[in-house]
């Protein structure tokens, strides 16, 4: 099992959902967070104009999608949102990929990838 940890723009959370949807996920934890890549949040995301100077870090808001799954989905699922995502300027986003050791499903003590 492998949890990706996307961050995107707010306005890319309804596309990620439906494509969480459309790959069966169990299930997606979301978390509004604010952040800044290398350029260090000093850019006009929408014309990509660079602001100001790199050392003053302002940070943007943007959206946390967590989500663990089984480990023949992940390219797959990287790739989809890298197309549906991916505009061509700064800031569009991250996908950070770490391994699962192991889930519980609290209800039924089910583990592995059958809890997810
Ligand atoms: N190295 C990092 N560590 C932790 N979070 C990061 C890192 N890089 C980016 N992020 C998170 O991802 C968000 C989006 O990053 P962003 O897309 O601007 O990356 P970038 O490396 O600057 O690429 P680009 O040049 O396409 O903008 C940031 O606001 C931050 O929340
Ligand atoms: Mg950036």
């Amino acid at each position: 099992m492998k949890e990706l940890e996307i961050i995107i723009k707010p306005e890319k959370l309804e596309t990620v959902k439906s494509i969480l949807d459309e790959f069966h996920c169990g299930g997606m934890t979301i978390s509004s967070v604010m952040g800044c890549g290398t350029q260090r949040g000093n850019i006009d995301e929408e014309t990509n104009v660079i602001k100001g100077m790199k050392t003053n870090i302002n940070l943007l808001p943007k959206i946390r999608v967590e989500v663990v799954v089984d480990e023949e989905k992940v390219e797959n699922l990287i790739a989809r949102i890298s197309e549906k995502v991916a505009t061509g300027n700064a800031g569009d986003g991250k996908i950070f990929i770490r391994s699962i050791e192991e889930v519980v499903r609290i209800r039924t003590g089910e583990r592995g990838k059958k809890a997810l």
